[in-house]
């Protein structure tokens, strides 16, 4: 009888043990369950872009909890995480540069702008630049993707 006693509370203990250990030693919390409903998907839509390649909402919206309703605007690191760098985006529309027209690296500000001046996800993008220059130059006439 005795012996099955402690027998059972060594289990536990090294049940414990072992738990507290792994929990221990975890680098990072795993990260939080976050539940996406077709509602949801319909209320922040993504750019087609983005929606073909099956974007879940946390690729985007890292570690900003569990509340999908209350995630924030992502900013330049955000984008910049997959799209590399200011420079990088800058040299492939190097095209447009002969006309200085390029978005990414404009006569006025280089490229130093923020991306949310332009590109929105869930909303129409705005290219900022057609605010002043609305008739001048038909090469960037297309719509910000
Ligand atoms: C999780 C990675 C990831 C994040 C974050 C991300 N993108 Fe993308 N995006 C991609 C990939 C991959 C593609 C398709 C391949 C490509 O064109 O580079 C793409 C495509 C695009 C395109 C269309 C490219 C084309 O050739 O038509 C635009 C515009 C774009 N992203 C803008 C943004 C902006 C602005 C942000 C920030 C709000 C952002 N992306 C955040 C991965 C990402
Ligand atoms: C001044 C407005 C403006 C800003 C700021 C801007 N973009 Fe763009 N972006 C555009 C326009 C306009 C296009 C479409 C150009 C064309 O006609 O092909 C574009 C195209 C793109 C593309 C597709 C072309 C490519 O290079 O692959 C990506 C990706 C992109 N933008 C990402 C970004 C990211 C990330 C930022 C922030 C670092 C950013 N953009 C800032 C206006 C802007
Ligand atoms: C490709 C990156 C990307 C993905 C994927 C993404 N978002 Fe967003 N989210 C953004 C950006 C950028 C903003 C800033 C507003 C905008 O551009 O529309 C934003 C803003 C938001 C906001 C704040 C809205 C506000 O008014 O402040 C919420 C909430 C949100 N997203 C929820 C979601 C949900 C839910 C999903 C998945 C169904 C999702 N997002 C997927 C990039 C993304
Ligand atoms: C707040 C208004 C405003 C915005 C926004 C704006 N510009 Fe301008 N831009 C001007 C003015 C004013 C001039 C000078 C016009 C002139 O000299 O006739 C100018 C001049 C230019 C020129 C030189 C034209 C020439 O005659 O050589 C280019 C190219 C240009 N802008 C591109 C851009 C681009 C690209 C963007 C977006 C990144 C942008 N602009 C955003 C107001 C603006």
């Amino acid at each position: 009888m005795g012996n099955k006693k402690t027998l059972l509370a060594l289990g536990f203990f090294l049940i414990f043990g072992v738990m507290s250990l792994l929990i221990g030693s975890e680098a990072t919390p795993p990260s939080p369950v976050v539940k996406i409903t077709p509602e949801l998907k319909e209320k922040f839509p993504l750019k087609p872009h983005h929606e073909k390649l099956s974007f879940k909402c946390v690729d985007c919206h890292a570690e900003q909890g569990d509340d999908p309703e209350n995630f924030k605007a992502i900013d330049d690191k955000g984008c910049l995480s997959c799209h590399k760098t200011k420079q990088y985006l800058a040299d492939r529309l190097k095209f447009m540069d002969a006309l200085h027209v390029n978005p990414h690296n404009s006569i006025h500000d280089g490229p130093k702008l923020y991306c949310d001046e332009c590109h929105f996800e869930h909303k129409k993008s705005d290219n900022m630049c057609l605010s002043c220059h609305s008739n001048d130059v038909k090469i960037w006439m297309r719509p910000t993707p």
